[in-house]
């Protein structure tokens, strides 16, 4: 299987070194957004219609998005797969319950329709969206959702402006919270580089027979979350 450039970027990024702060960084970061857009996408979840459900959530990291669902009203059973074996650490002292798979979204290790819905959170700009939707429709069941966020890079020339100001000084705080230099240099380029990924992404999700398909940007175009069912 052919590597994605975001692989490498994702190896770089998180880290041991950095698993203990990702969480408090995060909220700090987006202001408190990534809380909201958790909230958007729990909204979607729970308006999904199985109760209770079975849910994967890719990439889920230190296991915010996954608690939340798990803590919500349907009974959640979850699923948390991430790439990096210290974040996994973290989601597991969120919580006891939750399933821990160390692997990555490209090539998932289980078998065909089994999951009421695949959500993920910042995972689409390391990985080739293509083959990641594939993979949900195979895992997910008949009538079962796609969610996917991550950020985007703002249309509107003001906000870009107040974008690229935001990306420089978290560039030079990165001089001072070393474990997250590596993110704080390179994050506006691998979001830039991925820009339009929930055009992509809906594109995607289409042609491979996916309906219903949706997309709603947040925070000033800054944020999107893109969802489909499987008929
Ligand atoms: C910014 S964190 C997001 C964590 C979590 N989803 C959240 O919302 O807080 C990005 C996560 O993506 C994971 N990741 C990146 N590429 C991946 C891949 N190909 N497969 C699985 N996880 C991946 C990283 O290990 C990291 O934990």
């Amino acid at each position: 299987m052919k590597l994605h450039d975001g692989y490498a970027y994702a190896q770089y990024f998180f880290s041991a070194n950095n698993a203990a702060t990702y969480d408090s960084l995060v909220s700090y970061a987006t202001f408190g957004q990534d809380k909201m857009w958790k909230n958007q996408i729990a909204k979607i979840v729970d308006k999904g219609g199985f109760k209770p459900s079975v849910i994967l959530d890719l990439a889920a990291g230190t296991g915010i998005l996954s608690s939340k669902l798990e803590a919500g009203s349907d009974a959640a059973s979850v699923c948390s797969l991430d790439l990096t074996f210290d974040y996994l650490k973290k989601a597991k002292e969120k919580s006891r319950q939750i399933f821990l798979v160390n692997s990555t979204a490209e090539l998932l290790p289980f078998q065909a329709g089994i999951f009421d819905y695949v959500v993920s959170s910042y995972l689409l700009k390391y990985i080739d969206i293509e083959t990641v939707a594939v993979e949900s429709w195979r895992v997910l069941k008949q009538h079962g959702i796609v969610i996917f966020h991550d950020f985007t890079c703002p249309n509107n020339q003001v906000i870009q402006k107040i974008w690229r100001l935001y990306f420089y000084l978290l560039n030079l705080s990165g001089k001072l919270i070393k474990e997250w230099e590596p993110a704080f240099q390179l994050l506006d380029e691998v979001i830039c580089k991925n820009r339009l990924w929930p055009i992509d992404t809906s594109q995607c999700l289409r042609k491979i027979g996916f309906i219903e398909v949706s997309c709603q940007y947040h925070t000033l175009g800054t944020s999107a979350i893109v969802s489909a069912r499987k008929p």
